[in-house]
């Protein structure tokens, strides 16, 4: 028997988000009934940790048609949806198939985005492999391809039938890549729970540890964060002041999804996020929402796990221009997620513009 915490999240097609140890024991039972053939889509760097996946679906019975894609982002395109779609479509599978993605945050929102579109829609079983991915893209059902104007520009929501998140996957990542998976954990205290915060300010090195207990209980509770948000907004409806609903968890992404498309991904996404949410802090504070000590607050908790909180290899102007074509923009109109203080989320529409540089000017030190 495997073991692991499972958390409901409760949308109109309630799943699992499993989190805990060798899980892979579960996978099958996650998958509709009558499911007779898997398309299984992984990347380039997991071939291995997709073979004992391919074993344990051929072990029981399926088929499956295995999909390798490029790794990080380059995933993420039209081109790649579309070999996707042919091969699901030469192995044969029907509407009483599924789909398995396997991987971290780019492969899940590939993964799911093919999911959300081959035959208007087959489950998917997710199986997240970085930190990012369990704490972030793997759940909510949030699936999408970039285009190139902008991040995540095309795609759809579709719920996953489960996810599992096996934390033994996170004993092989670069510590890069655990650091960047903690800005959306840090982002999780910063917009609802601060005991997030106490404990990666409490003990960063055992955050850091991907063999403790630490990082399971920061997964487990970044996970609730996440599934309470969804299952309150599942389609993220446009918020307005400090009624917030999904847009909470865009906290920082609006610089952050900036800084990403002016660096050709080449930054981690956890890490552009991470200067996204001081800039968001900075503009609050000067937007006369927030104190300088949770300003303050959000950079040692970033720095106390190793990510950045400045940023100067681009010029303002430019990444504003990036800015207005983010999802959140209405119109002319930037909107930006800030905080009233800690776990409290609120929309600032339309920030002055000397306020919005004076803002990247603290943060491009
Ligand atoms: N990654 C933000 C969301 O799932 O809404």
């Amino acid at each position: 028997m495997t073991s692991g915490r499972t958390i409901r999240v409760q949308t109109p097609q309630p799943y699992d988000v499993v989190v805990g140890r060798d899980l892979l024991g579960q996978l099958v039972g996650c998958l509709p009934p009558g499911v007779r053939t898997v398309g299984l889509i992984t990347s380039e760097r997991l071939s291995a940790n997709a073979a004992a996946v391919r074993n344990n679906l051929i072990a029981a019975g399926l088929e499956v048609c295995e999909i390798t894609t490029p790794d990080g982002e380059a995933a993420k395109t039209a081109e790649v949806a579309a070999t996707c779609w042919s091969a699901l479509g030469e192995a044969g599978l029907t509407r009483s198939d599924a789909i398995v993605g396997v991987g971290g945050g780019s492969t899940t929102d590939l993964a799911g985005f093919v999911a959300a579109t081959y035959l208007r829609g087959l489950p998917i079983v997710q199986l997240p492999t970085t930190l990012l991915a369990m704490v972030d893209a793997a759940v909510g059902g949030k699936t999408g391809i970039n285009t190139p104007t902008a991040k995540n520009l095309v795609g759809a929501f579709h719920e996953p039938a489960a996810v599992l998140c096996d934390l033994d996957r996170l004993r092989t990542l670069d510590t890069a890549e655990l650091v960047s998976g903690l800005a959306e954990v840090v982002k999780c205290g910063l917009i609802a729970d601060p005991e997030i915060l106490d404990v990666v300010e409490s003990d960063s090195t055992a955050a850091l540890d991907p063999g403790g207990d630490v990082v399971q209980a920061l997964v487990e509770k970044s996970v609730a964060v996440k599934a309470d948000i969804v299952a309150k907004d599942l389609r993220e409806r446009t918020s307005h002041g400090s009624d917030v609903g999904r847009e909470a968890l865009n906290y920082g992404h609006t610089l952050g999804h900036a800084i990403e498309r002016i660096e050709d991904y080449r930054i981690r996404h956890g890490e552009a996020v991470a200067v996204g949410m001081v800039f968001a802090a900075e503009l609050a504070r000067l937007d006369g929402r927030l104190g300088s000590d949770i300003v303050d607050r959000h950079r040692s908790a970033l720095r106390s796990v190793r990510l950045p909180t400045s940023y100067d290899r681009a010029d303002w102007e430019s990444l504003l221009a990036l800015m207005r074509v983010d999802k959140k923009a209405r119109g002319d109109v930037l909107r930006f997620v800030v905080l009233d203080g800690i776990a409290r989320p609120a929309i600032l529409e339309g920030p002055r513009p000397d306020l919005l540089a004076a803002a990247f000017d603290a943060v491009s030190g």
